[in-house]
């Protein structure tokens, strides 16, 4: 907050109030807000969820449903006003901005969220090991369930599947998103959600899927064929695919820009002649959140750090054809780059 000249933060529940209090709360109608400032922090809340902020070193506020929060927003405000209030653009909403502008506990608002960011990016032992964790409960998962995938089986009993094993498995029960089943032509839609399509004999069949350990996610993809023989352009475009998603894995080391381990993906599949089928960026930050910094998109400048967590998951999408994404969660050491999904990138042809 020095460093960005920001006398105070208005959080909201979501991943920068757990991260910075260890306190799980839901975005309600009933408003949260942890109010920063470079010597306290106050919460103001409902009465009812104060037991879980009362280990914690902040002054609270709280109201009840008979009076409402603005009288806890005032009560706020007759001791501390900002001449503008650092938010999260993405998290915080009218109700919340609404509350500190008519409150005047401030009436400028600026976009914080880099500040939270640079925090995160970087992942502690402790945090490296949650997404450990994560991975290992989704690729057990998998690895129980894919035997079920069979002509005459549907995209929505297979995701269906998929979860309840990610749940016996240890997922926490929120997980970091519904799983993507995606087959035959349905796979060249990269963000598909499952039908009660079957699978048919030559399908490719993405599925895209992720656990959550302690808040922690994982975020994987693997593409798999049914049957032991593929169209020849899929093949061509799979083989693409795994090239590039080894190239960019090579290249992702600490000191180098994010654009650059885009390009390095991006330049095999162009090169292989699918280019304008490789719809979307090469890879996102991953932790708290499914999608965070640093993002691994075309011309970013920024330069990766040891300790951080992303996915590299290039992709081509063909449509009225089909699609294949390889998606790895990479953890940044010293020098390399560590894939901690380790479930194999070669095509399975899976049984009939
Ligand atoms: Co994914
Ligand atoms: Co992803």
């Amino acid at each position: 907050m020095q460093e960005n000249s920001i006398s105070g933060l208005a959080v909201v529940p979501g991943p920068n109030m757990s991260y910075l209090t260890g306190s799980k709360f839901h975005l309600s109608e009933r408003p949260v807000v942890l109010i920063i400032e470079q010597n306290k922090s106050t919460f103001i809340l409902p009465e009812l969820e104060s037991a879980k902020v009362s280990g914690l070193d902040a002054d609270c506020i709280t109201y009840d449903d008979k009076d409402g929060p603005s009288k806890a927003f005032t009560q706020f405000s007759e001791n501390n006003n900002f001449t503008e209030l650092g938010i999260e653009s993405r998290t915080i909403r009218h109700l919340e901005l609404n509350l500190l502008e008519t409150t005047k506990i401030s009436t400028k608002f600026v976009d914080a969220i880099d500040i939270f960011a640079h925090l995160r990016m970087s992942k502690s032992d402790k945090e490296k090991e949650c997404m450990v964790k994560a991975v290992e409960i989704a690729q057990e998962s998998l690895e129980s369930t894919i035997h079920k995938i069979k002509p005459g089986v549907t995209e929505k009993e297979f995701a269906s599947e998929l979860v309840i094993e990610l749940l016996r498995n240890g997922s926490e029960s929120e997980l970091p998103f519904s799983p993507i089943v995606a087959s035959g032509i349905n796979a060249a839609n990269p963000h598909h959600f499952p039908v009660d399509k079957e699978f048919e004999k030559g399908d490719l069949i993405i599925i895209d899927w992720g656990a959550n350990y302690e808040g922690y996610f994982s975020d994987i993809t693997r593409t798999f064929a049914v049957g032991n023989e593929i169209d020849s352009k899929l093949q061509s475009a799979y083989d693409a695919v795994k090239n590039a998603n080894s190239a960019a894995r090579k290249l992702a080391k600490p000191g180098v820009q994010a654009g650059l381990v885009d390009d390095a993906a991006r330049e095999i599949i162009d090169s292989a002649g699918f280019g304008k089928y490789f719809t979307h960026r090469t890879g996102h930050g991953l932790g708290l959140e499914i999608h965070e910094e640093p993002y691994i998109k075309p011309d970013n400048d920024f330069v990766l750090k040891e300790g951080m967590t992303f996915t590299i998951e290039p992709g081509i999408y063909i449509p009225n054809l089909g699609g294949i994404r390889i998606e790895d969660d990479i953890y940044l050491e010293q020098d390399t780059a560590l894939s901690l999904t380790t479930l194999p990138r070669d095509l399975v042809f899976l049984p009939l």
